[in-house]
């Protein structure tokens, strides 16, 4: 374990700099411990693939592209017992390894579709691999393509979200879909870096998140450190600033699009969104085109997550509820397409109808 911001770690955006969520250096993957944030910056070293999965489980490593990412990397890990035998007995493991990696989290889209994209390009590639060493080569190649991708498409969706972002503006946000939940820029926050990087002036409303508290100890953190204006509000206050007309875009990041548009994020997003339509406030969803899963028809038949009731009925190690209390702990809820003004994708600004145009985006 190190402490502090190890050399590498942070990322140079336009002269300022961000934690990076995760590193890959010499073979070896190394996550930056967000459950420690803001108090502690302390980086962990993987060693084996349960403790990826645990980190992934655990919010460690977060935000969808994110665990993606480190799902890629994982694998690598959970394959290293295998080099030395065949390359068949190494595919074998590689889904065994890779269909345990993807039970960490069930409902973003990302990290089953960078383990899929990993194992079918070993699958693709087993027969011109002289040995589970060369494979395994290919493979470190083809996780270090998705990470390095993802950078280009945080930059994309900036590109495509910049303009926006208007001087003196408000924007209000969820969760953190920053560069803590991606390799680099962000989905959500990359149109704020942008601008911002190009002498734009405006405020952003940073939801805190419970029960996790992503906004405040992510999204917040993140902005200030970057030089943005960034002011936190509890949840239950993103109802006060619209109605006094300090909001003038939301933009949230994403867990899956499903086919029609309905999509899954943080938990909390769906009442923003039904705010932003009762005060005609303009609704973006920031994500990869990766992210739009169209095997998923609609936002019902998306898995939702359901986490340990402890982490509602205590704030910080503090019990804030009655022993015994039944609790509800869904990490994410659907947002029906109908309150979305558009997915900001590396591709463009995805507008309606998303029944035809979503296809279209991943088609291309
Ligand atoms: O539970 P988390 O912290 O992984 O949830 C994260 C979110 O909901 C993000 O908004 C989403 O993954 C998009 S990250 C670019």
């Amino acid at each position: 374990m190190a402490k502090g911001l190890a050399a590498g770690n942070e990322a140079a955006i336009s002269g300022y700099s961000v934690a990076r969520s995760l590193r890959w250096e010499n073979g070896e993957l190394y996550i930056l411990d967000q459950t420690r944030l803001p108090g502690e910056i302390m980086e962990e070293k993987q060693e084996s693939a349960e403790m990826v999965w645990d980190s992934i489980r655990r919010l460690k490593v977060r935000g969808a592209p994110a665990i993606g990412i480190a799902g890629a990397y994982g694998l690598l890990i959970g394959t290293r017992p295998l080099l030395g035998k065949s390359v068949e007995e190494f595919m074998a493991g590689a889904r065994e390894v890779a269909a345990y990696l993807a039970g960490a989290r069930p409902t973003a889209v990302n990290l089953g579709w960078a383990l899929h994209r990993c194992l079918d390009f070993a699958a693709a590639h087993s027969g011109e691999a002289k040995d589970s060493e060369e494979l395994y080569r290919m493979l470190t190649a083809e996780a270090e393509r998705i990470h390095a991708e993802d950078r280009a498409i945080c930059r994309g969706i900036g590109e495509s979200g910049e303009p926006l972002i208007r001087e003196g503006c408000g924007v209000l946000t969820h969760c953190n879909a920053g560069a803590l939940a991606t390799s680099e820029l962000g989905t959500a926050t990359a149109p704020l870096y942008l601008a911002f990087a190009h002498g734009c002036h405006f405020r952003v409303y940073s939801d805190e998140t419970r029960p996790l508290l992503q906004g405040a100890r992510l999204t917040s953190w993140e902005l200030q450190r970057a030089g943005l204006d960034v002011t936190l509000i509890c949840d239950d206050m993103a109802a006060y600033v619209m109605s006094k007309g300090l909001v003038d875009l939301c933009i949230v990041g994403c867990d899956r699009v499903a086919a029609n548009g309905d999509f899954a994020n943080k938990i909390g997003t769906l009442g923003v969104a039904i705010l932003a339509k009762h005060f005609s406030i303009p609704f973006y969803v920031a994500c990869p085109s990766s992210t739009i899963d169209l095997n998923t028809p609609c936002g019902d038949v998306i898995p939702i997550e359901e986490r340990g009731s402890e982490e509602v009925t205590s704030f910080g190690a503090r019990r804030t509820a009655p022993e015994g209390i039944k609790v509800r702990n869904p990490a994410f809820d659907v947002t029906p397409h109908d309150l979305v003004s558009g997915f900001i994708t590396e591709k463009g600004i995805i507008k309606p109808d998303y029944g035809v145009s979503l296809a279209k985006v991943v088609g291309q």
